[in-house]
């Protein structure tokens, strides 16, 4: 923000910190976090997708499954915008490939890559037996020679009503460079864990998971991409991890 002080020059005024205009976010607590997955989320959730999240529970790599109110949040997204044709990148044991193959139409499809097949065949047989497995195109391997792929041929641009990104960080801004193109104009990517662990305002000193840190400067390179990319308007949303939504205008 710019404006011109009483000597003719021009200064920078910082934005106020939020605090000044009134303590907005209200999530500072584990019980308040509790609270919500006890009274909103649990109770509305599908059968499939708590059976789903109870067996991922019990996977050693469970850090990595899609949050019940993520999952919740994401299947009313996908209703909202009258989602059809989607992909998903990052897939591990379904619960969000679940939640949004459950938001989608029956004749819906869903393109789900993940490098990790084994996984995938964890929440299948539960994908299976909810009734929607045959929306989804599931193909082992990394995401961005598929993506490549669909870049080189015209069909596919502006092809995908919802896309859901939720892999290797370290290639998120190589993923949008190509998901520009493949969303359809009105359509949604969203970047999964944008507020990457809190780690993003932590001193540079602060204890942080070797992961963590390691993904950090990847996340904080992207956030300020789409921060001022012309192309989408964009929502940043503290829930889960944090999701960014894409809606691309151009
Ligand atoms: C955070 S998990 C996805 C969680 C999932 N959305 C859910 O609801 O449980 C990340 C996944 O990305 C996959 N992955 C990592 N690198 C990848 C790549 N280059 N291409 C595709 N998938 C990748 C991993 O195998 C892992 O299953």
């Amino acid at each position: 923000m710019a404006a011109v002080n009483s000597g003719g020059s021009e200064e920078i005024s910082q934005p106020a910190k939020h605090q000044e205009v009134g303590h907005k976010s209200l999530l500072q607590s584990d019980a308040l976090y509790q609270y919500i997955l006890e009274t909103s989320v649990y109770p509305r959730e599908p059968a499939p997708m708590k059976e789903l999240r109870e067996v991922t529970a019990k996977h050693p790599w469970n850090l990595m499954t899609t949050s019940a109110d993520e999952g919740q949040f994401l299947n009313l997204l996908l209703k909202l915008i009258n989602a059809k044709n989607t992909m998903e990148i990052g897939v591990y044991t379904g619960y969000s490939l679940l939640s949004t193959a459950l938001a989608l139409p029956d004749d819906g499809k869903i393109l789900a890559l993940d490098i990790n097949r084994q996984n995938y065949e964890i929440g299948l047989p539960i994908i299976e037996k909810a009734g929607v497995a045959h929306k989804i195109d599931f193909r082992e391997g990394p995401a961005l020679p598929v993506l490549d792929l669909m870049i080189e041929d015209e069909k596919f641009h502006g092809s995908f009503d919802f896309i859901f990104v939720d892999a290797d960080k370290d290639n998120y801004l190589n993923y949008h460079k190509r998901l520009i193109d493949l969303v359809k104009i009105g359509g949604v990517i969203g970047y999964d864990n944008t507020l990457w662990n809190g780690s993003l305002v932590a001193p540079p000193d602060a204890p942080l998971r070797k992961y963590v840190r390691y993904y950090r400067d990847f996340v904080l390179e992207l956030n300020k991409a789409l921060a001022v990319d012309p192309r989408v308007e964009i929502c940043q949303l503290p829930v889960g991890d944090g999701i960014t939504l894409c809606r691309r205008i151009s």
